[in-house]
């Protein structure tokens, strides 16, 4: 891991990897990706549609890249507003990214996620290996994504390592249009206006994790030696599991005016569609993954943050 592209740099996730990566040592090139214009990086930028392959052979050229973390996609909200274009960028982003690691010897970290599980998929205490029927055009690409990255590592031996990402709060870069996006609206509500309305019911319950946790695993993963990670679909990866009134209720104690109200939409049928509480012992035992972000810890946190990016003094 010398020379490193991001792709969909710009996004929640590839935000704060960028940032990441730039205070880590013995690192020598950075470079951010994305298909829009740049966000505020001090790394290295250029402009890349994943789904034009040459845009991303040059730049792997220009620069020596030897790792991508590829996480340019269209997530489960949009991808079911357009899903023609989720399939198109999903997908053959991925295979362009797989192709050219097998040609420039390239390793690759892609993230899936849990919602690659579906209705019928157990609830509680997800297995690593179990149904996966999943609901959303989404979830159908990351399930044929972690079987593509399958494929290559037993065809052609691609170092490609990957984790089913549950919903990522964080405070930096809002999230591009998933499912989970209320575990991180929520506290842009309480902190611009004390209050949030949910497109979820209260008792609405999926797994969650902070956004350092969710850095840290995709740096710890393509870090550990090769023969720590034997799975070659995607590992499954938890922290929290809090229901929305949970969340409210641990934001109350620090807001008490604030109110959290309901209209559940559209979005709580994907939600009902998804696991609650996933069992990652597998990664746990295999490469040491271990969350560090509880649920009063992250409200904490995340209430501190916004706080100061709007300039409010609690
Ligand atoms: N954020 C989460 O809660 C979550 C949960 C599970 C999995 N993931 C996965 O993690 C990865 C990153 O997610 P995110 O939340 O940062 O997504 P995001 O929507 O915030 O960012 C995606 C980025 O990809 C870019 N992009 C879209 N089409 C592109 C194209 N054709 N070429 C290049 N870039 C393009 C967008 O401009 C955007 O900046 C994705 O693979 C996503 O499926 C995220």
């Amino acid at each position: 891991m010398k020379n490193i592209l991001v792709t969909g740099a710009n996004g929640q996730i590839g935000s704060e990897l960028v940032d990441k990566l730039e205070t880590m040592s013995g690192l020598e090139n950075i470079v951010a990706s994305d298909v829009n214009p740049p966000a505020k990086f001090s790394a290295a930028f250029e402009n890349v549609d994943v789904t034009n392959k040459e845009q991303l052979q040059k730049t792997i050229e220009k620069y020596g890249i030897d790792t991508i973390f590829h996480l340019a996609s269209i997530l489960s909200v949009k991808g079911e507003e357009n899903s023609d274009q989720a399939w198109n960028i999903n997908m053959n982003g991925l295979k362009n990214v797989l192709d050219l690691a097998r040609e420039f010897n390239i390793k690759i970290f892609w993230p899936s996620s849990i919602a690659v599980f579906g209705p019928n998929t157990p609830k509680n205490n997800t297995p690593q290996d179990t149904i996966l029927d999943p609901y959303t055009m989404y979830g159908i690409t990351k399930l044929s994504g972690e079987f593509l990255c399958h494929y290559y590592f037993i065809k052609f031996g691609i170092d490609v390592r990957s984790v089913r990402y549950p919903g990522i709060i964080s405070n930096k870069t809002k999230p591009g249009g998933g499912t989970t996006d209320y575990a991180v609206d929520i506290f842009y509500g309480a902190v611009s206006k004390n209050e949030y309305t949910c497109f979820v019911g209260p008792k609405t319950r999926l797994p969650m994790m902070y956004m350092p946790d969710a850095i840290r695993a995709a740096i710890e993963i393509m870090k550990v030696d090769e023969s720590k990670v034997p799975i070659h679909t995607s590992y499954n990866l938890a922290a929290i599991s809090p229901s929305v009134e949970e969340i409210a209720f641990e934001i109350q104690k620090k807001i008490p005016d604030f109110n959290c109200y309901y209209d559940p939409d559209f979005r709580q049928r994907i939600a009902d569609s998804w696991p609650q509480v996933i069992d990652d012992s597998r990664a746990r035992t295999d490469w040491n993954w271990k969350h560090d972000y509880d649920l009063p810890s992250i409200v904490d946190d995340m209430l501190e943050k916004l706080a100061q990016k709007y300039h409010r003094i609690r």
